[in-house]
């Protein structure tokens, strides 16, 4: 990044400006280098150069020029990283390129399938273009294929663009399609360089990606000072990193002290100067950023790989920063591009998960919760303890079973596990501990908020309240139908359903669409604008696509895959209702279970009812595609694109088949009708042209077609 030289020219010219009263026009940039320079070692190699001092009086020269003469300002200036006023509500944008999830692996055996599996999907085409010999093909060599080993980073994710060399945008994940901008935010990160040279290799536009983090001990000094507020401390570092990346007030984000850690190029526009991921880690690295460059490791061997994953779960502790396993990549570029991904997560990378982290604690007491279907679901309360970076007091039992196979009384000692990642549990309970003072445990016989009786169908371990009327019930099932994946209500989240039920503000499901805003603006905590927003938000939901209506419904069994299938396969609601078991089994992934639900659902006159006054109240019911593609050209017709399109993004390309009735398939086979090759297409399109069957057509041929 910068030359010996140079590191020590700034020292001594910024010695120079200090003994200054004021600074010259032409001084500007080279305090702006200095103090970025200062920054990028204190934040990203962690050496500070400059004492507190000197970097507050440079800073505080910059910061007169620029206030007399506002027009010399240049953006690069640290002084820009701090904000002025609270942040407006954030806005939504969308990724250049989705931010997908990451597959998970927990062993050897784990790693071992996936590079099989990368393997074969890398020989496979080598195999079938390999000459025979009397009808045997001769196997050609295997792919040798080169892994980066790096840390996955336990905090939230954010997106970073710069646009001919300066930060343009910052912003959440979001669904992975599309997040909050949270610009301001991301320039109180001292680690996120506000300018880097990019253009130097020719590139114009970069997107990449990154984890913004806390360091473990200031967490702790964060989560004391909550205390000594009489504020409650924050679980975990993740939840204190991703909480601060959306908080209103830029200057609260800046005391947080968060870091930022650069992992992933997803985009560039112009030259791309690197071939493997390893050179783009080295690269960002030298540019300024934050990345795991220098604890990442290339290896060509899975064996080795492995070997490492062990050696480094053992000293995960040694970092600052939590991690919660490592992530192995295929290094090369063209290798990823060839291996390819799901809509879930890329096939060229794989995190390897360390092991959960287990405790022990007391069983206190089981409490019974009652879900959106009735379900009574056991959960434990046992005393806080600390496990693998969370305080865990409280945790779901799921069944009644789990608490007679493991044993359980209250009073227990009890070991604690977090599985996988999040969700802890109870492993086993010791009663070689007991001292005679254990409780059994004697599971409710009714619903503990309606009284009703509780009801188990024998294939099921779960007990169920069935008065559909419970008011617990009632209120989960409002909460799902606002929530993020279901009509998206911002501003009437789980915390304000609960509070306007209690209040008996809020009765039923409609009532979402009945709130008397007059008496909430009066409320504490409730603003005249907040409540404007949310009135705003509730109504927007009215024009929501069908499919999320009826994933929003909480039909059993009915996900949102499910629901988009039947939404597609209507073009109003209510021709749901009159769907045989028979039409249902014939829709998409749909399975007796799945369409026993369905029935059981239309069955229900209150359920008639809810939904006929969802439509009085104006509810989207209808599939405004279904309508069009019904008569469209491309009903019923299968594209798949590959490669980069000239003028289109994969999205928008993918949503302008689906628009006219065309469905998108994942890979190439005789099922496929159309591939829309654009540039650097690979082996999807060498595949499409030995099938023989597929049309293989060019963006602008397919822009023609959708036309029609
Ligand atoms: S790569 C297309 N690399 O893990 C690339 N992700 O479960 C997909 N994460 O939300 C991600 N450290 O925020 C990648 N070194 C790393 C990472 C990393 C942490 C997070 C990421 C993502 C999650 C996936």
């Amino acid at each position: 990044m910068y030359t010996p030289q140079q590191e020590k020219d700034f020292l001594v010219t910024a010695k120079e400006f200090i003994k200054k009263e004021s600074l010259k026009n032409e001084d500007i940039s080279s305090v702006i280098s200095i103090l970025n320079y200062a920054d990028w070692k204190y934040y990203v190699k962690d050496n500070p150069v400059l004492a507190d001092k000197e970097y507050d009086v440079l800073f505080a020269l910059l910061k007169k020029i620029e206030t007399e003469k506002p027009s010399l300002i240049l953006s690069d200036s640290p002084t820009q990283r701090v904000a002025k006023g609270l942040n407006p509500n954030f806005e939504t944008v969308a990724h250049l390129v989705p931010m997908l999830s990451l597959d998970n692996s927990y062993n050897a055996e784990d790693l071992n399938d996936w590079h099989n599996r990368n393997v074969k999907l890398l020989s496979k085409e080598g195999l079938q273009a390999a000459p025979d010999l009397f009808g045997v093909p001769i196997p050609v060599a295997q792919p040798v294929i080169e892994y980066c080993v790096e840390p996955k980073f336990d905090g939230a994710s954010i997106s970073l663009v710069y646009e001919n060399d300066k930060l343009l945008r910052g912003a959440t994940r979001g669904n992975g399609i599309a997040g909050d901008d949270i610009t301001t935010n991301a320039k109180q990160i001292k680690s996120i360089p506000l300018s880097a040279n990019f253009s130097q290799e020719g590139i114009e536009q970069i997107e990449m990606r990154g984890e913004v983090v806390i360091q473990k001990e200031k967490f702790n000094a964060f989560n004391q000072s909550l205390v000594e507020q009489n504020l409650s401390p924050m679980a975990n570092p993740r939840n204190a990193a991703s909480g601060s990346l959306r908080m209103k007030d830029p200057n609260e984000v800046a005391k947080r002290n968060l870091d930022a850690f650069v992992y992933q190029i997803s985009d560039v526009q112009g030259n791309v100067p690197f071939k493997t991921h390893y050179e783009s880690l080295e690269s960002l690295s030298k540019k300024g950023f934050r990345t795991s460059y220098e604890i990442s490791k290339v290896f060509n061997k899975i064996e080795d790989v492995i070997k490492y994953c062990a050696e480094f779960e053992e000293t995960r502790d040694e970092l600052s920063y939590e991690i919660d396993g490592l992530v192995i990549k295929v290094n090369s570029f063209d290798l990823q591009e060839k291996i390819g991904m799901t809509s879930h997560h890329p096939r060229w990378a794989m995190a390897y998960k360390f092991k959960a982290r287990q405790a022990t604690s007391k069983l206190l007491n089981i409490e019974y919760q009652v879900g959106r279907t009735g379900s009574i679901t056991p959960v434990a309360k046992i005393e806080p303890v600390y496990v693998g970076g969370v305080t865990i007091s409280s945790l779901s039992l799921f069944n009644e079973d789990i608490i007679k196979e493991k044993d359980m009384r209250i009073g227990d000692t009890v070991l604690i596990e977090r599985a996988g990642d999040v969700i802890p549990y109870v492993v086993k309970s010791f009663p070689e501990l007991r001292d005679g003072s254990e409780q059994e445990v004697i599971f409710p016989t009714v619903c503990p908020v309606c009284n009703s009786e509780l009801f188990k169908p024998e294939e099921e371990a779960v007990w169920r309240c069935t008065n559909i009327n419970c008011e617990a019930q009632v209120v989960e099932r409002i909460i799902h139908f606002a929530s993020k994946n279901a009509m998206d209500i911002r501003g009437l989240g789980e915390s304000n359903i609960r509070k306007f039920f209690e209040m008996g503000l809020l009765k039923d499901l409609p009532g979402v669409y009945r709130l008397p805003y007059n008496q909430i603006k009066n409320m504490e905590g409730f603003g005249e604008k907040s409540i404007e927003k949310m009135e705003e938000a509730i109504e927007k939901t009215k024009s929501q696509p069908l499919h999320r209506l009826i994933f929003g419904l909480g039909i059993r069994y009915v996900g949102e895959t499910t629901a988009k299938n039947l939404a597609r396969e209507i073009s109003h609601l209510n021709e749901l209702s009159t769907k045989t078991e028979e039409q249902l089994l014939a829709i998409e992934d749909i399975g007796t279970k799945v369409a026993q639900s369905i029935l059981d659902f239309f069955e229900h006159d209150g359920n008639i009812a809810l939904l006929k006054e969802l439509e009085v109240l104006g509810l989207n019911f209808e599939n405004h595609q279904k309508n069009k593609s019904v008569s469209g050209e491309l009903a019923g017709k299968t594209f798949l694109f590959t490669g980069t399109l000239p003028t289109l993004g994969r999205k928008e390309a993918e949503e302008m088949a689906e628009a006219k009735g065309g469905k998108i398939l994942s890979g190439v086979s005789t099922k496929l009708d159309y591939l829309i090759a654009g540039e650097k297409a690979g082996s999807k399109l060498e595949k499409a042209k030995k099938l023989g069957s597929v049309n293989i057509i060019s963006e602008e041929e397919f822009i023609e077609l959708v036309k029609v």
